[in-house]
C-alpha cells in the first residue's frame, strides 16, 4: 500500500473505533443490510458497539428471538456508514456470527446498564403483532429501570452480531476530486488499492 491508501485504511479504522466508543459519532449508528429467509433485501440501524482491528470484528447487540438473528448467522451482510463532517463513507462487507453464549456475552450482558438490558424484557419476538402501541414489556415495568432479580429471564434474549470484516469500500468526496479504495481481507492479510470514485 502506499503512504495515502495506507492513510485511508487507517481513517476508516479510526472512523469505525470512534463510532464504537462514542455515541455522539455519526457512524455510531450504522446501516446493517442482509437478505432475509426469503431472499429478500433487509436493512436497519442498529448500534456499532466495537470495533476491533486486529480481528476484523465488528459487534452489535440484538434480541435473539428477532428474525433477522435467524437470516444473520453465516450469512453475508453489508454494514454503511457515513460520516458528514470527514466526508467519507465506508461501506463494509462481512460474514455475520451470533452468538448468544459464553463468558465474552455474560461480561457484556452484566456491564450493559439496566435500561439497556430492559429492551431484551419484552415478552415475544420482536415483530410479534400487538392489538395496539405498546412496548412489548412486562405490565409495570415501562418508564422506570429493572431491577436486577427481573433482568435474570432476560438474559437468555440477548445475542451479540459479530461481523468479520472482509471487504472496506472506502469514498472520500472532496471538490478537488473525490478518491476511493477497496481493501480486502484474505487469510488475515489487508489488501487495498485505489478504484474510480
Ligand atoms: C438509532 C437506532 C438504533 C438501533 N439499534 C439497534 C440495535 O443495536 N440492535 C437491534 O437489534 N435493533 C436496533 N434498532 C432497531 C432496528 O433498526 C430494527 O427496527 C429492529 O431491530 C427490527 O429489525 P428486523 O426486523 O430486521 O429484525 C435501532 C434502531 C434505531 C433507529
Amino acid at each position: 500500500m502506499d503512504a495515502e491508501l495506507a492513510d485511508a485504511f487507517e481513517t476508516a479504522w479510526r472512523l469505525l473505533g470512534r463510532g464504537a466508543a462514542d455515541r455522539r459519532s455519526p457512524m455510531h449508528t450504522p446501516v446493517v443490510a442482509s437478505v432475509d429467509t426469503q431472499g429478500r433485501p433487509q436493512a436497519r440501524v442498529m448500534v456499532l458497539r466495537a470495533a476491533d482491528r486486529a480481528a476484523a470484528h465488528l459487534r452489535f447487540h440484538t434480541d435473539a428471538r428477532s428474525p433477522k438473528c435467524a437470516a444473520l448467522d453465516g450469512a453475508a451482510v453489508a454494514v454503511t456508514l457515513y460520516h458528514p463532517g470527514e466526508a467519507i463513507q465506508l461501506r463494509l462487507a462481512g460474514t455475520a456470527r451470533v452468538v448468544t453464549e459464553g463468558a465474552d456475552i455474560d461480561r457484556i450482558w452484566t456491564t450493559a446498564t439496566e435500561f439497556a438490558r430492559r429492551a431484551y424484557m419484552v415478552e415475544a419476538a420482536p415483530g410479534t403483532p400487538l392489538p395496539g402501541p405498546g412496548s412489548g414489556l412486562p405490565a409495570g415495568i415501562d418508564g422506570r429501570k429493572p431491577e436486577l432479580a427481573e433482568l435474570v429471564p432476560a438474559r437468555a434474549n440477548f445475542a451479540i452480531v459479530r461481523v468479520e470484516v472482509t471487504a472496506i469500500d472506502w469514498l472520500h468526496l472532496a471538490q478537488a476530486g473525490h478518491r476511493r479504495a477497496l481493501f480486502t481481507h484474505v487469510g488475515g492479510d489487508w489488501t487495498g488499492g485505489w478504484r474510480v470514485p
